[in-house]
């Protein structure tokens, strides 16, 4: 079982991620502080950063486990983010990650490209589980949960290291949905 190579939603396209998208990638959320406050890497310094998460999302898609996909708007082609999926297949679920392009915040395409993707987990027979981790204050990130039908399932105490915050581990909520 894999994700298709492509998912078209209303306003999006979300797309397997080339090489040549490394500029725009940097300059549309890598590189800003702002955006990766809540994430478990710290901002790219320089393209060459981006061109190796190109690499390496592209790398994931010959394996069976991490597919990344960049969201790129149809209409202008503009990219408004990346979401990852994690497929764990012996035990029939799912995970996913998300970054949104800074300029693109707050237009509701997070949404619309974790709907879609719950909606393709949910299409296969095999997957009953769809979740998440946020770090408690990333509000913006739980509004995006929330508005997928998400439900907030627990407290993770000292889950998960978010070095642009602090070196200890931050507690973070658990969000899922099922089928
Ligand atoms: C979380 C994130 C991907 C959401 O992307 P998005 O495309 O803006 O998502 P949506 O527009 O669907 O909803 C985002 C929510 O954040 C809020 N928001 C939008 N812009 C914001 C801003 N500049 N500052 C704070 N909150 C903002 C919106 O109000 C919205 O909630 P609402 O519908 O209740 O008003 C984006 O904020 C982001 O990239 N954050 C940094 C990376 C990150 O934290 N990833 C998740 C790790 S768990």
């Amino acid at each position: 079982m894999r994700p298709p190579e492509q998912i078209e939603t209303e306003r999006l396209l979300l797309r397997k991620p080339r090489m040549d998208d490394a500029p725009a990638v940097f300059n549309g959320w890598a590189k800003y502080p702002e955006v990766t406050r809540f994430l478990t890497w710290r901002p790219h310094e320089n393209i060459a950063q981006s061109e190796a998460l190109m690499k390496r999302s592209m790398d994931g898609w010959n394996g069976d486990s991490n597919f990344r996909y960049l969201l790129e708007i149809k209409e202008s082609g503009i990219l408004a983010g990346m979401i990852e999926l994690r497929l764990e297949k012996e035990i029939s679920k799912v995970s996913f990650g998300y970054t949104g392009a800074y300029a693109q915040w707050g237009k509701g395409y997070m949404t619309e490209a974790t709907r879609a993707c719950i909606a393709w987990a949910f299409q296969q027979p095999a997957i009953y589980r769809v979740y998440a981790t946020v770090d408690v204050e990333n509000i913006p990130s739980q509004r995006v949960m929330d508005k997928a039908n998400m439900q907030r399932e627990g407290l993770l105490r000292k889950d998960s290291i978010h070095p642009n915050i602090s070196p200890e581990p931050r507690d973070c909520y658990i969000y899922a949905i099922v089928k």
